[in-house]
Order: structure tokens, then C-alpha cells, then sequence
């Protein structure tokens, strides 16, 4: 199929913004960055920059398909408030017709420079990816400066994108994932010198045959440690982990700058759930962000909202910390802004709650080995439990009529207290157990308008309730 692009200014969309938002939506959330109409994916261009944080994302503005990318974009100071969303890249020149793909950005001497990955391909679906500058200019527009990387280099396939540029010992760097020849996935360091990006060569992992594709690298740094964090495509199920279509995880380990070696431990997941792929991290100097895609490529027809005309949404900014050689991910604090009240209940074992709302739960397993609880979605359930036994949490969609079914386990380490912040949206749920230790995703379409979400649970428990405020946007 050949790829059609479509070019919306911003005026238009600005104009229509408010008519989009307010068109009837059951599944619409309400504290998930998503758009009103067309597909959403990765997270593009995280940074801090001029005062606010610097959100762009993979956007086809036309319709519920994986064509036609543009850079959709907002920036916020507080990640309550957003600016009213607009396109930053189209893929409207000859380099990038078949569209601006992922990338990253920096602020660099009061200047906002992004690096993306501009694709084209010919007539016979031959690929010619390249890595383009573009920059923000002073009256908020986007202008694309030059070619960056105009090539592949020799010993790799045209799967070759996703730039994330990173600082390390001072010195400037991007990440990039790649291909090789013999079709394992893996990622190639570039480093800036002169004012010229040089290839370096490849990450020097011992996961040298981990899948075909290495999409989204990110190399930080976090208390210290170095993290790669990527998404390996092609990685078979083993029990219970990679029951994705694709994964998204990090190793935990020290990169040299001048070898390229990076000793790690082992390969990750980030996100226990379903719906979680191609995150990236917003470095900053006393903390790094993560923002995941809620999502998964070449499942569109398992979301009901496509016949909407709108997919996907972004997952909650997560700040990350490492404990015990694991990545704890929780939501950043801001958010607790957006608590409207807070109430809360002893020994419940029922109680009814309205979305957009945290609940937390603090699960005394003493004297219990297995703890379940029920959300109630009009006629159907979404049940989460956990087995002290096992130690295995599960999440479960098989009682949903609408959208993908299944589950999902994952082991946390629990001795007798199991605690639980779970976000409850319009048609996401995020689970973050045990302080962070594992973060899950899960979106879940009830068949009409609710109201309300009965909750009940098999141990009568403390619960705190907050509903919360939609984020704004101005
Ligand atoms: C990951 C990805 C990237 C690519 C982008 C295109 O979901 O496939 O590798 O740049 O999406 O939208």
C-alpha cells in the first residue's frame, strides 16, 4: 500500500480542537494523553526545555493506521496542565514521505533540537531511513534542518531508526536501533564530534542473538547505574514471560563510552500488562521520566476504539528508580495534584468507585495465600489476584466482552503484605505493585456509558480512594 500523506496546520486543528474533544466517546480517558481522533504511538522527543516538559509522540492524524507519521506535540509544566496539542513534523518532503518516525530531542543553548528518523521507501518497499535534525523555532513552529546520518551503515539491514540522544562522561551520544545482515536485532552508538555525528560502531551486549529488530533503544543512566531500555521484536514466549507480540525491557549495567562494552545483568520487562510498547525516558539531572506507548503494533483490530476514528494513549509519566537491580517505576508526584477528594475505607470488601480515580491497597496476606479483587464493568469483570504461593500476580481479561482477552502473570516479592497504587481510567487500568517493583497496563472497554465500577474483594481490606481531576488542557 502506498502511503498517503495529509497535512493539517495547526490553526485547523486548533479551531477544531474543542469540537473533537467533545465528540461522545465511552472509552475516552481522562488522565492518559490520547488523541481524539487518528492513531497515537511511541512517545517521541521527551525533554525538559524552557521551563516545561516536552511531550511529542508518533501521530497519523487521517486515520486508525500505521501510515502517514507525523510528530503530534504538547508541552507541560506540571503534568496536570498540557498545552492544546499540534503537529510539529509532517512527512511532507522527499526524504520523509512515508513518514517521520521515532526520535528524540534535547535543549541545547535555549534551543530545542530534535533527531528523527525520516522514512522512505521506493517503489519496490525498499527502505532508505535517515537521521534528520529539525529544531523548534522562537515563533513555536518546527523547521527541519539537515540530514544528520544519511546512510546505513555497511553490515546492517535498512531496519535502522528510533535515534535516542544521550550524554554520558560529558560527551554527546545517540543510540539507534538496528539490524544485521544476519537478522538479529541490536543497537549502533554515534557520537557527536566537531558537530558531526561519526558512528562509533555497535553496543557491545552479551545479547547478540535476542530477536530481529531492536526498536526504541534509550541508553541513561539512573542512581548511577547505566540502563539500556529497549524493545526487542521476535522474542518467542517462555511461560509466563514475553506474551506480548513484542517486548519492551532494559538491562542494568555500566557502558564504556570508549570500548562501547556494556556489562549487564539481565534482560527485563518493563510493564507485567498487555497494552505497553516502545516507552522512552526523559533524562533529567535529578530524575528520569518514562512515558510507555499503550499500545501494540499490528493489533489495531483488538481496540474497539478504532471504529471511533481515535487509538491509543500515552501511559502516565513514571519516574524510575533502582532497588535490588530492578527498575521501580511510579507515577511522578505532580500527579497527586489531581486528587479531588480522598476518602477512606477499614475492612471494606465492597465499594463502588468512578473513573478517573487511585485506589491504594495495602493486602495483609498474613493469614491469606490468595487475595483477588473485581472490578465490575457493566456486565463483565476485570479481575486482578495474587498468589502468595507462587508469587505470581495475574490480571485477567477473559470476562470482558470487548477488546483483547487473555492474561497476564508476573512475580513480585511479597512476604505479607502485598501493596497496590492502581489508577483506574475511563478504558486503562495501570497496576504499580509493591512500591514500583512491577508496573502493569491493561485497557479494557466496557459495552456502554458507566458511571460506576463496583469493586469487591475477597479479604476485607483498608482502601484509600482519591477521585481524581481530568488533566487540563489550555
Ligand atoms: C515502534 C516503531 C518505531 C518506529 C515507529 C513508527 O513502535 O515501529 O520503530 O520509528 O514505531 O511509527
Amino acid at each position: 500500500m502506498t502511503e498517503r500523506t495529509v497535512f493539517m496546520d495547526n490553526q485547523t486543528l486548533k479551531d477544531n480542537w474543542h469540537a473533537y474533544m467533545n465528540k461522545p466517546s465511552i472509552w475516552h480517558n481522562k488522565i492518559h494523553w490520547e488523541m481524539p481522533f487518528g492513531l497515537i504511538n511511541d512517545p517521541n522527543g521527551l525533554c525538559y526545555h524552557d521551563g516545561k516538559y516536552q511531550i511529542f509522540y508518533q501521530w497519523n492524524p487521517a486515520e486508525c493506521k500505521h501510515l502517514n507519521k507525523h510528530w503530534g506535540y504538547t508541552e507541560t509544566a506540571d503534568f496536570v496542565n498540557y498545552s492544546i496539542p499540534q503537529l510539529a513534523l509532517a512527512p511532507v518532503d522527499d526524504f520523509d514521505r512515508n513518514g517521520c518516525y521515532s526520535g528524540s530531542a534535547r535543549s541545547r543553548n535555549g534551543k530545542l533540537e530534535i533527531l528523527y528518523t525520516a522514512n522512505l521507501k521506493d517503489a519496490q518497499n525498499i527502505r532508505y531511513p535517515r537521521q534528520v535534525l529539525a529544531a523548534k523555532n522562537s515563533d513555536g513552529t518546527f523547521t527541519k534542518k539537515k540530514i544528520a546520518v544519511d546512510d546505513v551503515p555497511k553490515g546492517y539491514t535498512t531496519h535502522f531508526r528510533d535515534p535516542y540522544l544521550f550524554t554520558h562522561s560529558g560527551r554527546s551520544f545517540f543510540i539507534i536501533g538496528a539490524q544485521r545482515e544476519n537478522l538479529t536485532g541490536c543497537a549502533l552508538i554515534y557520537e557527536e564530534i566537531g558537530g558531526n555525528w561519526i558512528l562509533r560502531g555497535e553496543l557491545k551486549t552479551d545479547y547478540t542473538d535476542f530477536g530481529y529488530m531492536w526498536e526504541c533503544p534509550n541508553l541513561i543512566s539512573v542512581d548511577g547505574r547505566d540502563v539500556l531500555v529497549f524493545c526487542p521484536q521476535g522474542i518467542a514466549p517462555q511461560g509466563h514471560k514475553y506474551n506480548n507480540l513484542y517486548q519492551a525491557g532494559y538491562l542494568i549495567g555500566k557502558f564504556n563510552p570508549d570500548t562501547l562494552e556494556f556489562v549487564h545483568g539481565d534482560f527485563q520487562e518493563l510493564d507485567g500488562g498487555f497494552d505497553f510498547y516502545a516507552p522512552q525516558v526523559l533524562a533529567q539531572p535529578n530524575r528520569n521520566i518514562l512515558i510507555g506507548w499503550i499500545g501494540m503494533p499490528e493489533k489495531e483490530n483488538e481496540y474497539p476504539t478504532t471504529k471511533e476514528g481515535w487509538l491509543y494513549s500515552l501511559t502516565l509519566p513514571r519516574q524510575l528508580k533502582i532497588k535490588n537491580n530492578t527498575i521501580y517505576q511510579l507515577p511522578v508526584k505532580e500527579l497527586d495534584a489531581l486528587c479531588r477528594s480522598k476518602q477512606q475505607f477499614n475492612d471494606c470488601r465492597a465499594l463502588t468507585l468512578s473513573a478517573p480515580c487511585k485506589i491504594t491497597l495495602d493486602i495483609d496476606l498474613t493469614c491469606e495465600n490468595h487475595w483477588q479483587g473485581k472490578f465490575t464493568i457493566g456486565s463483565d469483570e476485570l479481575i486482578i489476584s495474587f498468589d502468595k504461593n507462587t508469587q505470581e500476580f495475574c490480571i485477567n481479561r477473559d470476562n470482558l466482552t470487548l477488546g483483547g482477552k487473555g492474561r497476564r502473570y508476573f512475580t513480585i516479592s511479597v512476604k505479607d503484605n502485598l501493596h497496590l497504587d492502581i489508577y483506574l481510567d475511563t478504558s486503562i487500568i495501570e497496576i504499580y505493585c509493591q512500591n514500583g517493583e512491577q508496573a502493569a497496563t491493561a485497557c479494557y472497554y466496557a459495552q456502554e456509558k458507566l458511571s460506576r465500577i463496583p469493586f469487591t474483594t475477597n479479604i476485607p481490606l483498608n482502601i484509600i480512594v482519591c477521585d481524581l481531576d481530568s488533566f487540563k488542557l489550555n
